[in-house]
């Protein structure tokens, strides 16, 4: 049957990059959680998007920012990508480099 609104998804894909792996984001989920829950040691501290630590850089796709990034990113790391992944929900699936924990 012909709908007129398309259906969103209930999840987005997450390739962590340089590794290539990939993660599942949950709608209403943010990138950081769902990092965490599939083993990965992505650095955080605060995860209410106050310290900085869980930084990454989207290299494709959309993102929908749950705080203002400009109160911990300066303009350039804004201008360049860059995102806290504890206030990242995704819009689209993603390509996002991160350092990880050792
Ligand atoms: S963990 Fe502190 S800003 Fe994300």
């Amino acid at each position: 049957m012909f709908s007129l609104f398309k259906k969103k998804s209930s999840s987005y894909s997450a390739t962590l990059m340089p590794s290539g792996k990939e993660i599942r984001v949950k709608r209403g989920e943010n990138l950081l959680t769902a990092a965490l829950s599939a083993g990965v040691k992505w650095p955080y501290k605060c995860r209410v998007g106050s310290c900085g630590t869980c930084k990454c850089k989207i290299l494709d796709g959309k993102i929908s920012p749950e705080i203002d990034f400009g109160y911990v990113l300066n303009f350039d790391e804004l201008n360049d990508g860059y995102a806290l992944a504890c206030q990242t929900a995704l819009k689209t699936d993603i390509k996002v480099m991160v350092n990880l924990k050792k």
